[in-house]
């Protein structure tokens, strides 16, 4: 089985959004999709009620995810960690401790813009059109790797 785990800062926006997204287009019995964040503030939680709104716009319930932090142990539980920014990725390569590791870390619109390192805006202090947004971006890029994993 492969294991995939989307990675932003509070795991209630971005993550959350990236992980509904890509488990609506792929088989989630052949494909573990999970996500995490590196800050500890929002543990337990549920998404930001604004992620949950918009994935609902799209046929998609993220309303049973909670949130949960990024740990160095979350190398060894996944084939593919996904980042949605360069902070994310500094963050998350700060606990690697070996070239395997740090080989899992992509960030996630380098699927679609190979090599620019092009963060997925935090839409966390914006407003409503700013997640409608991000989930445009999401789906973009989660096509991409839902093929890539067929
Ligand atoms: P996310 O957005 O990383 O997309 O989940 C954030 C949510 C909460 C905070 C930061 C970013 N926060 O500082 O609480």
């Amino acid at each position: 089985m492969k294991r995939v785990l989307m990675v932003c800062l509070g795991n209630i926006c971005r993550s959350p959004l990236a992980e509904g997204i890509l488990k609506s287009k792929i088989d989630t019995n052949k494909i573990l999709v999970e996500s995490a964040g590196t800050g500890g503030w929002h543990v337990g939680e549920l998404p930001d009620q604004r992620s949950i709104e918009v994935a609902q716009d799209h046929q998609i319930d993220i309303s049973y995810q909670r949130c949960r932090k990024f740990t160095y142990a979350d190398f060894k539980d996944y084939d593919f960690i996904y980042v949605m920014d360069k902070s994310n990725l500094a963050d998350v390569l700060s606990l690697a401790q070996n070239e395997q590791d740090r080989q899992k870390v992509q960030m996630i619109l380098n699927e679609i813009y190979s090599g620019q390192n092009i963060d997925v805006p935090d839409p966390y202090y914006g407003g409503d059109k700013g997640f409608e947004n991000v989930f445009q971006m999401l789906d973009e890029a989660c096509e991409v790797i839902s093929n890539k994993l067929k």
